[in-house]
């Protein structure tokens, strides 16, 4: 299997297929992710993609995602802060609220709400799935 280099904005790299020939996922049939606009993306096995920090950078298509582990729930959000260049998965996770790292504006990772100035814009939130212990991430277009 092809394995592209993942960046990881946690301080460290991840490896990952760069995507899986097939998923199907409970509830439904089988969801093709070869080339549709809407694939699903395979980041690697859930148990080795977070370490202690629960947060986790990724790049998606050219779309920076920021995953964010709370309660062994996981979220995506856009990576780039809505207020600055800065990333999010860099913050400091606390609860539901990320900070991020450059002026401390909170954002909820469920909703991507902006939840103390200085960010006012919402950020785009995707789909996460989880099958077969793999972690799956659609993009919001
Ligand atoms: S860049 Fe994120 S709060 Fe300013």
């Amino acid at each position: 299997m092809k394995v592209i280099p993942i960046a990881s904005v946690c301080g460290r790299t991840v490896r990952a297929p760069e995507r899986a020939p097939e998923a199907t996922f409970a509830g439904g049939g089988a969801a093709s992710v070869a080339d549709a606009a809407d694939a699903w993306h395979l980041i690697g096995e859930v148990g080795q993609c977070f370490d202690s920090n629960d947060c986790l950078g990724v790049t998606i298509d050219a779309v920076k995602v920021g995953l964010f582990r709370v309660d062994g729930e996981i979220h995506a959000l856009d990576d780039v802060c809505t207020h600055g260049n800065a990333l999010l998965s860099d913050g400091f996770l606390d609860g539901h609220e990320i900070e991020c790292p450059l002026h401390a504006g909170l954002v909820d990772v469920r909703t991507g709400k902006g939840t103390t100035a200085p960010i006012v814009r919402d950020t785009r939130r995707h789909e996460v799935r989880i099958d077969g212990g793999n972690l799956y991430v659609r993009l919001s277009r």
